[in-house]
Order: C-alpha cells, then sequence, then structure tokens
C-alpha cells in the first residue's frame, strides 16, 4: 500500500470520490453540490493506492497560511482496522509540516472522535449539526 498525491481530476481522484460518495454521502442520501467539486481543484488530495486501486482518502484544505483543514477521511469497509485511516493522517501532517501549516482543523462525525483522540487531537466546543449529523470542532498544532 502507498499513500500518493492525485492530482484533481485524475483517475485516482475519480475513484476517491466515488468513495468518498459511498462512505461519507450515500448513507445520508447527501450528495456533491457542483460549486463543492469545483472548489476541490484548489485542495490536496491524499489517496491510499494498492494495485491500483483506492482504499483511502483524505482531503487538505487551506484555511488560512498557517491553518489546513483535514476533510472527507474515509477507508473502505472492508480495508478498515488496518491503520490506513492513521497513515493518512500522518502523511497529511507530514505534508502540512513541509508546506509551513502549523494547525490542523476538523469537524469530527460523532462517531470518529475516538479515532483522531487517539492521534493527538483535541475537541474544542460543543457539538454541533452539520450534514445532519453531530459533529465536534477538533484541533492540532504541529509546533
Ligand atoms: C474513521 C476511519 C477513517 C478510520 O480508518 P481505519 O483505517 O479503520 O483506521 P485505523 O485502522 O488506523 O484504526 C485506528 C482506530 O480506528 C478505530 N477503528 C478500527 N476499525 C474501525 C472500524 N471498522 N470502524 C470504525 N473505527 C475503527 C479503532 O479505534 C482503531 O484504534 P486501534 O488501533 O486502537 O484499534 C474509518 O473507520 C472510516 O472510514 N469510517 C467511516 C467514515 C468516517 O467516519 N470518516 C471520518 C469523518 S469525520
Amino acid at each position: 500500500m502507498k499513500i500518493e498525491i492525485a492530482p484533481f481530476n485524475s483517475s485516482l481522484y475519480k475513484q476517491a470520490l466515488t468513495l468518498r460518495n459511498h462512505v461519507l454521502l450515500k448513507p445520508w442520501n447527501l450528495v456533491f453540490t457542483p460549486t463543492e467539486l469545483e472548489e476541490e481543484k484548489n485542495q490536496v488530495h491524499i489517496v491510499a493506492v494498492e494495485e491500483g486501486e483506492v482504499l483511502g482518502v483524505v482531503i487538505l484544505k487551506e484555511l488560512d497560511s498557517s491553518t489546513v483543514k483535514m476533510r472527507q477521511l474515509a477507508v473502505k469497509e472492508k480495508d478498515r482496522g488496518q491503520g490506513i485511516g492513521s497513515e493518512l493522517v500522518a502523511f497529511f501532517e507530514e505534508y502540512a509540516l513541509e508546506n509551513g501549516y502549523t494547525q490542523i482543523e476538523l469537524h469530527a462525525r460523532e462517531r470518529a472522535v475516538r479515532f483522531y483522540t487517539q492521534l493527538d487531537y483535541e475537541r474544542i466546543g460543543e457539538v454541533f449539526k452539520e450534514v445532519t449529523l453531530n459533529h465536534y470542532k477538533m484541533v492540532k498544532n504541529l509546533e
């Protein structure tokens, strides 16, 4: 398994989009809007790939010169529990540091809070609704 950056609109990007749709949207009858997808051309698409198959994905979006948002982390159901999610987060953090960012923010679905806590992300603030689901804001300082 290799972790790499998929160029926007490449075939790896499209596979990752299918995976995100399947894991993060479809179960809740959500869809990507054209505007959301258009904005993704300015974001970094990190994928876990094995023999041409995308097993996991995470996206880096710049918020300001020091802060990035971690979004759309998803691993194929059959491949969970093998460290792929943690490896994607580690790659994301390394990429962020190498590119001069010092702070990571994310909106964690309630069920994923434990996963991020294990990776030293800190929950801040109260629960809030996003795409109909309970979420918590979480942050990690890389300095
Ligand atoms: C959250 C997610 C990305 C973790 O990916 P993963 O590859 O299973 O993660 P890892 O193998 O690195 O496991 C790390 C921890 O996740 C948890 N985990 C393991 N298998 C899991 C599973 N099938 N479902 C949920 N959590 C699981 C465990 O607590 C594990 O800790 P451990 O190492 O002490 O056992 C993955 O479960 C997923 O895609 N979930 C659905 C989408 C989602 O919720 N994304 C986050 C949105 S904010």
